[in-house]
């Protein structure tokens, strides 16, 4: 449900009568084939198949179970039941995994969410032996690595105890060395400067430029600039993507994602959904970068559900059956182009031929609201043949993040969390303004239309900006600063 294991109890009932198997309590179609796999497994490990009824319950009944993670805890109900292995011991763990004809046991999604559940209730976790590793990520919880049905019998019937996994063999990475660096871009100063702003404080970011300024360069080369992530933040997103369909490598969990969904992409891909509700693009990209390159070309109905999670970090999807939750606090980074061809406003060569009317029907696909929430816009202009050759001592992505480090430091101290998860009343207390700067901002907004939005995320870059330059309060050039990355919305 959403992010969260609930634990599902399975009761077996033998009786004499025609021998029968019956699953009940809202199993879908892979549960209930359930069945086929649990009897050829029992079969083929020498076990005997009870030639009786039997009635197995799903608990809770209003629930719909659905996949194969059910058959381990059905093949063991039905040996305990029919004394073939020891009950005793059943209630100190958590079973999970599907079951192979010959008894082997299959890895599942979701392992990861089901190990923090199983730590919560105090029980040890049984998993498919090649889940272990996701399961390990989390502490504190005893994991069983199980590879075949007989090495659980064994290990309840007190035989061959299995090995406790080594939760430590799960160490999680903070860098992805395999970004592109910062250095590789020429000239762009202003859109560097501000990406570094972003990474410093979580904020949203919109480029704006004709094509082939390096736009899409720049926003590839961001995760290599983030700050690490925090145990808790890693966890979370570890979470999100172990019950996605395309899953989780534990090999490099703790990597800030970076999630770069084409423009074409359904709006169920991009913000979730599915009869189980599955989490989308904006989920898996919790605690990283959501990238929307060529953002006007994206469904305006999909870009204006965006607003919700955006503003809250999760996402509510709601369907007949149930309603899910998925976390979905990420920071966006958006692309495109001024006008419908491109070139519009490129000082270099004057080829847009673009209508005003075109240029703002192009524009109105990204709505106001949305625009709104997004804290620095700037333009990625067409820079000279000669500056670009002329920009030879370029930074790299390290030392940039050594200092988006240092800003992001100053905020957890502070309150805890980035400056983009500010609160108004936060806001109000770490982001004072000198009388002169508060009339400065009002002049501002008041001269480029802006929103009481608009206020309160002028002021959380410029606490970033301030915070970037060691700065204990918020000086007037940082404020001038951070206006300067909301003017683009009035140029139309
Ligand atoms: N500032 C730059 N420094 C170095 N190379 C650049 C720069 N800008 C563009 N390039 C080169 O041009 C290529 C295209 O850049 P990029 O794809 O980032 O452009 P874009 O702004 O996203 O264009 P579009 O609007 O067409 O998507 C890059 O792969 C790179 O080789
Ligand atoms: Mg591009
Ligand atoms: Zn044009």
């Amino acid at each position: 449900m959403g992010v969260q294991a609930i634990s599902v109890t399975i009761e077996v009932h033998l009786t004499n009568g025609l021998p029968k198997l019956l699953i009940v309590g809202l199993p879908e179609a892979a549960v209930k084939e359930s069945q086929e796999r649990v009897r050829s497994a029992l079969l083929n490990t020498q076990f005997e198949f009870p030639l009786q009824r039997i009635t197995i319950n799903l608990a809770p009944a209003d629930l719909p179970k659905e996949g194969g993670r059910f058959d381990l805890p059905i093949a063991l109900g039905i040996l305990a039941a029919s004394r073939q292995i020891p009950s005793d011991t059943l209630s100190e763990y958590e079973f999970v995994g599907e079951l192979a004809l010959n008894g082997d046991l299959r890895p599942v999604r979701g392992v990861l969410p089901m190990a923090l559940a199983a730590r919560n209730a105090s029980r040890q976790a049984v998993v498919p032996f090649e889940n272990a590793k996701e399961a390990g990520i989390v502490s504190g919880v005893s994991i069983l690595p199980v590879k075949h049905l007989l090495d659980i019998c064994s290990h309840l019937q007190k035989i061959t105890p299995i090995t406790l996994y080594d939760n430590d063999q799960t160490p999680h990475s903070n860098y992805a060395s395999h970004i592109a660096d910062l250095s590789d871009v020429r000239g762009q100063h202003h859109a560097k400067r501000a990406l570094e702003i972003a990474a410093a404080g979580g904020h949203n970011l919109l480029m704006m430029g004709p094509p082939g300024t390096g736009k899409t360069m720049l926003a590839s080369r961001m995760p290599g600039i983030l700050p690490p992530m925090t145990e808790q933040e890693a966890l979370e997103t570890a979470t999100v993507l172990s019950i996605a369909r395309n899953g989780f490598n534990a090999d490099v969990w703790g990597i800030r994602p970076f999630r770069s969904p084409h423009h074409t992409a359904s709006g169920v891909a991009l913000v979730g959904g599915g009869s189980h509700p599955r989490p989308g693009e904006v989920s898996l990209a919790h605690n990283g970068i959501l990238f929307l390159d060529e953002l006007p070309e994206f469904d305006k109905r999909v870009l204006e559900v965006l607003r919700e999670p955006i503003e809250s970090g999760h996402i509510t999807i709601s369907r007949a059956a149930n309603t899910a939750e998925f976390p979905a606090n990420f920071q966006l980074v958006a692309a495109m182009n001024p006008c419908p061809c491109g070139y519009l406003g490129d000082a270099t060569n004057n080829r847009c031929q673009c209508s005003a009317q075109q240029v703002t029907r192009y524009r109105s696909r990204i709505s106001g609201p949305l625009l709104d929430r997004i804290d620095l816009h700037i333009e990625v202009p067409n820079q000279p043949r000669i500056e670009l050759r002329k920009d030879t001592a370029r930074e790299d992505s390290k030392t940039v993040r050594t200092r988006v480090i240092a800003a992001r430091e100053i905020q957890l101290q502070r309150c805890q969390k980035p400056n983009n998860l500010l609160g108004n009343q936060d806001i109000d207390k770490h982001c004072r303004l000198s009388d002169t700067d508060e009339r400065l901002l009002d002049t501002a907004i008041e001269r480029l239309g802006l929103s009481a939005r608009a206020w309160y995320r002028i002021l959380k870059v410029s606490r970033t900006i301030a915070d970037l330059a060691k700065s204990e309060s918020i000086q007037t050039a940082h404020l001038m600063e951070s206006i300067t990355y909301r003017q683009l919305e009035r140029k139309k």
